[in-house]
């Protein structure tokens, strides 16, 4: 069936569902055409979620994955232990959806913790929940958490969630601090005319709990594809508005890392250090040439941008009985076709048919 790789100049013949590139290269990364090498994976749990935030889903009406159509435990663990083992990913990141209503959740953790090289471990979370499950999830070997919080109003948070879940919130945020998920960062995206207002008053509650605040400039991934250029609140406004904090820059370079970091002079974080914020400008200041991400989706599909038009199957190849090699080389494939930029601003750009709930940030 499978001849790879086939003589030089002769067409590769392939089993159907395992695709091929005709330059990729021998080796063991997932690397691309422009030079960039993925050690950083997203790993979707779920595509539900308890909340319902405007800039992410509409109120009601979109449809779930079916189950039969989701990974398994089993089926999760084994692509992460190819990711490890085989394919150089040194950091996975659980996301969703809401990865806490995932039943598996803990195993998963515990699965991945055992794996050598061990991967640093984190999840990114709305935090209902998390004020139970932070310290089993550290006790499974999770080292980190992000929590998404766009507000420190509580009627807001209802308004911009269209659930009344505040509290619950601010609970999971302690509790991920008092087990040592640290430095436990939050995730804030900023609207026009919804919560522009309250740079200042996020960092403040930030700084005052030793939370590190990141904003996130929103990007064209909303379920109703109401996203718009003109009215998007950029890194360079946010940091206008907190000119109050006489920010400095921070001298740790950003790396790959997409968060541009800030001191904040005169406040100290819980690990003693000094405090940051972070902003990243997704869409006005692109770190695509730094990417180090793959995506896999609740559906084992792998994605290689947030912004990917196509996305490659390998939950096919797993119920098809492939080997982890055969596996191992579609997903170095899919990675090695991914674009050098997210091209929001090139007339062209299509924004992806998944929304960030079922994609995972
Ligand atoms: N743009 C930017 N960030 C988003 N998130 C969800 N949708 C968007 C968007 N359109 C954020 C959430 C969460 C993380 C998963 O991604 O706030 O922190
Ligand atoms: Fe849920 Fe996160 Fe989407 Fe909000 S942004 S609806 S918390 S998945």
């Amino acid at each position: 069936m499978s001849e790879l790789p086939g003589p030089i100049g002769a067409p590769q013949i392939v089993a159907p569902g395992a695709p091929v590139a005709d330059d990729l290269p021998a080796g063991s990364t997932l690397a691309d055409r422009y030079g960039r090498v993925a050690t950083d994976l997203r790993v979707s749990l779920t595509d539900r979620c308890n909340l319902r935030c405007t800039y992410c889903m509409p109120e009601e009406g979109l449809a779930w994955l079916p189950r039969e159509q989701q990974l398994t435990d089993d089926e999760v663990n084994r692509l992460i232990r190819i990711a490890v083992e085989q394919l150089g990913v040194t950091e996975v990141r659980f996301t969703g959806g809401e990865p806490l209503l995932r039943r598996g959740l803990l195993g998963i953790v515990q699965s991945a913790a055992a794996l050598r090289p061990r991967p640093r471990l984190s999840i990114t979370t709305n935090g209902i929940g998390l004020d139970r499950l932070a310290a089993p999830l550290r006790d499974a070997g999770l080292d980190r958490v992000n929590v998404s919080l766009d507000t420190v109003d509580p009627v807001r948070f209802a308004t911009l969630t269209r659930r009344d879940r505040h509290a619950d919130v601010l609970a999971g945020l302690r509790a991920a601090a008092a087990a040592g998920l640290t430095p436990v960062k939050i995730n804030t995206v900023l609207m026009q005319g919804v919560n522009d207002d309250e740079a200042p008053a996020l960092l403040r509650f930030a700084l005052q709990h030793g939370y590190e605040l990141r904003f996130i400039e929103q990007m064209p991934l909303d379920a109703q594809h109401r996203w718009d250029r003109h009215t998007m609140v950029t890194a360079g406004d946010i940091l206008q508005s907190l000119a109050e904090f006489d920010l400095t820059p921070d001298s740790v370079s950003r790396g790959t890392a997409p968060a541009e970091t800030w001191l904040v002079p005169g406040h100290v974080g819980i690990d003693g250090r000094p405090a940051r914020v972070g902003v990243i400008g997704s869409v006005t200041r692109p770190f695509c040439g730094d990417c180090d991400r793959t995506r896999l989706t609740a559906d084992g599909q792998v994605r290689n941008c947030l912004f990917a038009t196509d996305e490659s199957d390998l939950r096919g190849l797993l119920r098809g009985g492939r080997s982890d090699d055969d596996i191992a080389t579609a997903w170095r494939v899919a990675m090695w076709g991914k674009k050098p930029g997210h091209g929001i601003d090139n007339p062209s750009f299509l924004q992806p048919a998944r929304p960030m709930s079922a994609i995972g940030g």
